[in-house]
This record gives C-alpha cells, sequence and structure tokens, in this order.
C-alpha cells in the first residue's frame, strides 16, 4: 500500500496558479483590507519589549487570552474565561491537537464540508461519515465519537445554521453524550453585522475554534481553541509537541492591535464591503452564465452553486484557460457533485468581471464539445 499522502486540491489550485491566473479557489480575505498601518504602529510598540522574540507559553500569552476571551463574553454572549482559551498557529492547527488529545476514533461530518478539516481528519486515520438530514446524524452519533460542524457560513456552502437547529443539534448531543468541535472560522462574517450563538454554549463536551484569519489578517496564523478548562489541559501536550507554542511576536502584536483599534469597527468594514463584493458577483453570474444556480449568501467569503454540466470537468478546462474556482467533489467524501465553490473577498471587481464573462465563453465551448 503507498503511503503517498494527497495534498488539498484547493493548495495544489494554489500552486499552479501565476500572475496571469484569476483565482476564484482559495479562501482568500480581501487585502485591501489588511490592517498594515495600524499594525505597524502596533509592531514598533511591541519591538521595545525583548520578550516578543522569547519563547513563551505553550497555552498562549495571557493578554492575548484574556482578549479572545472577552470577545466571547461580550460579543457572543458566551461567558469564558482566559483559562479556556488556547491559542493556536491558525484554527488549521486546532484540528490535528483536539483530535489528538481524545481517543475517539471516528469523526461526523456535514456533507459537504471544509476540506482542510477533512485532511487533517484523514492524516490522522479517522474513520470519517458524514451526513446531510438531522435524522441521519442522530443515528451516526453516540457517545465516542466526534461531531465536527461549521455553523456559520459553512465553507464549502455557505448555510447558517437558524438557532432552531443549533438548539436541536445541541439536544442530539446531549442524547448521545458525543464530542462536538464546532468551527467558527467565519462567525463574524454576517453583512448585517449580526451574530448567532455558538452551539458550544449549549453543550459543555465541545471545542470551538476560532481565527484572526478572515477578521485580521491570515499570514500571522493565529487562532484558537475555546473549550473547558480541564479539556485544554488535554490539548497542551498535543501542542508542545508540534510547536511549543504559536509566533510570541504574532500574539503579541495582535495583542497591541486589540488594544489600540476597535476590532468590530474594523469588521463591520470588511462585511460592508464584501456584502458589496458579492452582489457583484451574484450579478455578473446572473448576466454571463445564468445557467449556474446559487443562493446568495448572508455572509462569509463564497457563493456557491450547480452548474448543469460536470464542474470537475469545468474546473479543469478553466484552469488551462487561466481561470480557477473549486468543483465541489473535493468537499465530498464519496460523491459526484456539478456544484462549484466561488471566493468573491479575493478578486478585484474587473477581476471578477473579466473572469466570470471569460468562464462563460469556457463553458459555452465545453458544452458544445461534450454534445457534439
Ligand atoms: C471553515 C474553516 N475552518 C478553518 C480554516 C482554517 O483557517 P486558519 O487556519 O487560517 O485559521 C478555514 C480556512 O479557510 C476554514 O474555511
Amino acid at each position: 500500500m503507498s503511503n503517498k499522502i494527497k495534498r488539498s486540491y484547493i493548495r495544489e489550485i494554489l500552486d499552479a496558479t501565476d500572475e496571469d491566473t484569476i483565482s476564484f479557489a482559495g479562501g482568500l480575505p480581501d487585502k485591501e483590507f489588511f490592517p498594515l498601518n495600524q499594525l505597524s504602529k502596533a509592531s514598533k510598540k511591541v519591538f521595545k519589549n525583548a520578550d516578543c522574540l522569547q519563547y513563551s507559553k505553550s497555552q498562549g500569552i495571557e493578554g492575548l487570552r484574556e482578549k479572545i476571551a472577552s470577545i466571547y463574553t461580550n460579543k457572543l454572549g458566551f461567558k469564558t474565561s482566559k483559562e479556556e482559551i488556547l491559542i493556536t498557529t491558525g484554527s488549521q492547527q486546532a484540528f490535528d491537537i483536539i483530535l489528538k488529545s481524545l481517543d475517539s476514533k471516528q469523526v461526523i461530518v456535514e456533507s459537504p464540508s471544509y476540506i482542510g478539516a477533512l485532511g487533517a481528519f484523514k492524516i490522522l486515520g479517522k474513520e470519517i461519515k458524514d451526513f446531510k438530514k438531522l435524522s441521519e446524524l442522530e443515528k451516526l452519533i453516540n457517545s465516542s465519537n466526534i461531531l465536527y460542524a461549521i455553523s456559520d457560513y459553512q465553507n464549502p456552502s455557505t448555510n447558517v445554521y437558524s438557532n432552531k437547529k443549533r438548539k436541536n443539534i445541541a439536544s442530539i448531543l446531549n442524547k448521545s453524550n458525543s464530542t462536538l468541535i464546532e468551527d467558527g472560522a467565519y462567525c463574524f462574517l454576517n453583512f448585517k453585522n449580526k451574530v448567532k450563538t455558538p452551539i458550544s454554549k449549549l453543550y459543555e463536551n465541545s471545542y470551538h475554534l476560532g481565527s484572526f484569519s478572515k477578521i485580521v489578517a491570515p499570514g500571522l496564523r493565529l487562532g484558537w481553541v475555546r473549550a473547558k478548562a480541564e479539556n485544554i489541559d488535554n490539548l497542551l501536550a498535543a501542542k508542545e509537541s508540534l510547536d511549543l507554542h504559536t509566533s510570541t511576536f504574532n500574539q503579541m502584536l495582535v495583542e497591541q492591535y486589540l488594544k489600540d483599534n476597535d476590532l468590530f469597527e474594523h469588521i463591520t468594514k470588511i462585511n460592508d464591503a464584501y456584502s458589496k463584493k458579492m452582489e457583484y458577483m451574484a450579478k455578473c453570474f446572473k448576466k454571463y452564465i445564468p445557467s449556474f444556480k446559487f443562493k446568495k449568501p448572508e455572509g462569509g467569503m463564497f457563493i456557491y452553486g450547480s452548474f448543469d454540466v460536470d464542474s470537475m470537468l469545468l474546473a479543469k478546462e478553466a484552469l488551462k484557460e487561466n481561470i480557477a474556482f473549486v468543483p465541489a467533489e473535493v468537499f465530498y467524501l464519496d460523491e459526484k457533485s456539478n456544484e462549484a465553490r466561488f471566493n468573491f473577498t479575493n478578486a478585484t471587481y474587473k477581476e471578477i468581471k473579466m473572469g466570470i464573462k471569460k468562464l462563460s465563453s469556457i463553458l459555452d465551448n465545453y458544452t458544445k464539445k461534450i454534445n457534439s
């Protein structure tokens, strides 16, 4: 049997693209909104203290953990203390750490699901089971497995769980005594700046993941886990075996940034801009590719819809012509799909128009080819 590990299809597309490619593939935020000046000012302050380049605590620096805990308490209505926060190197690292700290051999995911989580579960040899309806989840879940759920602006489907669905999932968890990993990577990216209470507030045996990637900048690689204090202890050994701790400098930088700036004013700006860009991409689809069926998202960074041709083959044709998007097959465990995910935050308005227009002629040529 080959030991070769399959890479993420999206990371491979990112490697295959160059400056001539119009990419709707990655989940990249709009770099126009990286708070460069504010971070630059914060970095000058941080550099006055040599501790910024020193080793630091595995759980993360206290000041930043306090700030994250207060976001939970004050913005998400979920009372949290700094003892319940562990800083991770991107929220991606949290999958590895959490799974290594638990005995569970099986993870349940909603279908389709985040490719980075599926990759992390596979590499750790976990058996993955998927569900579409809560009735299916109810049958699969038990006290020795784990549910992975993205409650807000799911990647890729863009779905958001209603408050009722959150309660239903919490009640299923309570009955089964399972473990919840709730991914909140996009939880603040609602176009109207509304947030919903995490399921984790309703179910104690949970790990809620958060990230500065989509609300400050992903290159800082700063994420976190919110969990019961006793579970945090179990995570530390796994974290230490990977990187001892997350970059001290980056943690101090973001702590300083949060002291000097109003993060939620910044998030409001991002949400306004993303809402407009999403509307523009939606308009381009309606004009140039009316056969692409989608529901406009209420937040997040993607438009997700369905072609009436094979989206995997179309994506391959498009990539030859320097247009990148993600065919949804890669988000499913074992299912053909004509769905596709388009990121609208990274490309400029001009690129969005050019890219969708060009994709329309690629689709026409492809349709003629398969019908001839
Ligand atoms: C749903 C979801 N979770 C987690 C991540 C990982 O983000 P990061 O490691 O940058 O915090 C991503 C990145 O795109 C994501 O879409």
